[in-house]
């Protein structure tokens, strides 16, 4: 089980000292949410952060969730930015180009991932599995945080496993102390979480409590 924090609603003023609690918690890996006006109704972060964040904390895995259509242009900076995976939207091109930008992500050194959108059916993943280092099953409608889980996720997570096999499943939108529990009895193993760890109490109390209850 791994919880990979979305600081998308972090202090932005305070980030690298919020990732240092968080850190301090024992997180090993930040999901760093990048959101282009376009594909997504919001704007968030760009190469800069992830390049400041790998050179800030080398240590830690910096997993890049790709909201934009401009794959042939973004791309590349992430990669050079020091992504160390990358996940891009599966509506975010033509199905038949997907193959390609995940052979360009390997063949770049960079772990690739695919996120499906609430609305995407869950067997488009399949001819794309041995490309696949993860599985990103949106929650909730990309573009904010601090939205409600979906009541339809557990039944799309659990298709996504039973397709996967040893891929870990990663879930991302709404998730807390209880529905990070039904994500993983529906067999997610990473965790992204928002607005749970970063706008509520400490942020070590957070992912303490989040821990505990993926460890039961
Ligand atoms: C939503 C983003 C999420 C978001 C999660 O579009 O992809 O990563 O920041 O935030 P919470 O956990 O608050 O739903
Ligand atoms: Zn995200």
């Amino acid at each position: 089980m791994l919880i990979a924090p979305s600081i998308l609603n972090a202090d932005n003023l305070n980030l690298a000292k919020e990732i240092a609690a968080a850190k301090e918690a024992g997180i090993t890996r930040f999901h760093l949410d990048i959101m282009d006006g376009h594909f997504v109704p919001n704007l968030s972060f760009g190469p800069q952060l992830v390049q400041d964040f790998k050179k800030q904390f080398p240590d830690l895995e910096a997993e890049v969730h790709l909201m934009s259509s401009n794959l042939r242009g973004m791309l590349p900076d992430f990669v050079k930015a020091g992504a160390d995976l990358i996940e891009f939207h599966y509506e975010a091109d033509y199905a038949n180009q997907i193959p390609g930008w995940l052979d360009y992500l390997h063949d770049s050194g960079v772990k690739a991932g695919i996120v499906l959108n609430p609305d995407t059916e869950i067997r488009v993943l399949k001819p794309l599995l041995p490309k696949l280092d993860q599985i990103l099953i949106m929650t909730v409608y990309p573009g904010f945080g601090g939205q409600k889980f979906m009541e339809v996720a557990p039944s799309r997570i659990k298709a996504a496993k039973d397709l996967a096999g040893e891929i870990p499943i990663e879930v991302d939108g709404g998730i807390n102390a209880e529905t990070a529990k039904l994500a993983k009895e529906a067999g997610a193993t990473v965790f992204v979480a928002g607005s749970y760890i970063f706008s509520q109490k400490a942020i070590d109390q957070q992912v303490a409590e989040l821990k505990r209850i993926l460890e039961e």
